[in-house]
């Protein structure tokens, strides 16, 4: 039997309250039609400014623990991916596992912006089945709200905040993370970055984005990390029951199906509501559609991103 890293539970956390498109035309030079057609965003939600990253991370991962039926004690490796930590150090991970009382183990975070779920989930893969450690909380948690300008239109409509975690444990069985492939072209960094940090300017800076450029890139890259999976465990997209991917732009969502020649019946699609929290997106998603029964054990899955860096990877993994 193939020693396997399975998802034993899954949760989330948002802020209360939408921020409708309607609520941003009030202070913006922009229309819910414009948000709509270009994006599927109709509203996301906006952290107040006491919450801080870990406190979303927290509320998710508890979620994920008790759909999981594991406690403190059970734990002994959590990752965070998050591009908008609560500090530069310590990593927002431990402090989860401290507000968590988790005492062993390992914690760290992992920093690939939109990928950084997909990213996180492989690293843990790797350290399940090594078996240096044998159940992990994988968090996506981000404020983005605190990064974004929000005097320019073409970002400030299209993020928001929001968690989600999977625990992970390793099991035998068919179960499981079946492949998984990381990629990272740092030669595209400058379109789409954050224009400031510890190291650089001293300020925690803010998003920019070249949207139409980022946007070519993503089909591309998605639809081929995605046949790489898919190739790697023997399966074609057919085999697929859902794809979770990252929620970026409904039309990049539409775009990659059309491509893999799946429908959209086939896509899990919560960016009308959360719009693109980063690195939660992919969790989120995937918590929203075992939540309401989509997505059942035993089906095929697919979790993919593509993020500033340029990062991207998918992970194929059943359920
Ligand atoms: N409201 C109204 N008009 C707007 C807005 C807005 N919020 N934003 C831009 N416009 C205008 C532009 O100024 C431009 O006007 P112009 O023609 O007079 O110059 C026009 O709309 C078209 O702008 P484009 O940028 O060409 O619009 P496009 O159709 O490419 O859509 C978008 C922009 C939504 C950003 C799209 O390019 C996109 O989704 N790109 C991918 C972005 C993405 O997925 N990023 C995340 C991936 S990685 C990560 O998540 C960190």
């Amino acid at each position: 039997m193939p020693r396997r890293s399975v998802i034993t539970g899954t949760g989330s956390a948002l802020p209360p309250g939408p921020v409708t498109n309607a609520d941003l035309e009030q202070r913006l030079d922009t229309t819910d039609a414009w948000i709509i057609e270009r994006t599927g965003i109709r509203e996301r939600r906006i952290a107040e400014p006491h919450v801080k990253t870990s406190d979303l991370a927290v509320e998710a991962a508890r979620n994920a623990m008790a759909a999981a039926g594991v406690g403190p004690a059970d734990i002994d490796l959590v990752i965070v991916a998050t591009a908008t930590p609560d500090d530069t150090f310590p990593a927002t991970a431990t402090r989860v596992q401290a507000r968590l009382g988790i005492g062993q183990g390992a914690a760290f975070d992992v920093a690939a912006v939109c990928s950084g779920f997909v990213y996180a989930i492989t690293v843990a893969d790797a350290l399940l089945r090594t078996g240096a450690h044998s159940r992990a909380l994988v968090i996506g948690a981000e404020l983005f709200s605190r990064i974004l300008d929000w005097d320019d239109r073409t970002t400030a409509v299209l993020f928001g905040d929001g968690a989600g975690a999977v625990v992970l444990e390793a099991q035998d069985g068919d179960r499981g993370l079946l492949a998984a492939r990381l990629h990272a072209d740092g030669r595209h960094g400058d379109l789409l970055y954050v224009d400031g940090g510890p190291g650089s300017t001293g300020t925690v800076g803010k998003l920019r984005m070249k949207g139409r450029e980022v946007f070519r890139h993503a089909v591309g890259n998605l639809a081929s990390v995605t046949e790489e999976v898919l190739s790697d465990a023997g399966l074609t997209a057919q085999d697929l029951d859902w794809i979770v991917p990252h929620q970026a732009n409904a039309r990049i969502l539409e775009a990659t199906a059309k491509k893999l020649g799946l429908p959209m019946a086939r896509v899990v699609m919560t960016v009308g509501s959360h719009a693109n929290t980063s690195a939660a997106s992919v969790p989120l998603a995937l918590d929203t559609a075992v939540r309401d029964g989509r997505i059942r054990p035993g089906q095929l899955c697919l979790l993919e991103a593509m993020g500033g860096g340029f990062t991207w990877g998918a992970v194929l993994i059943r359920m």
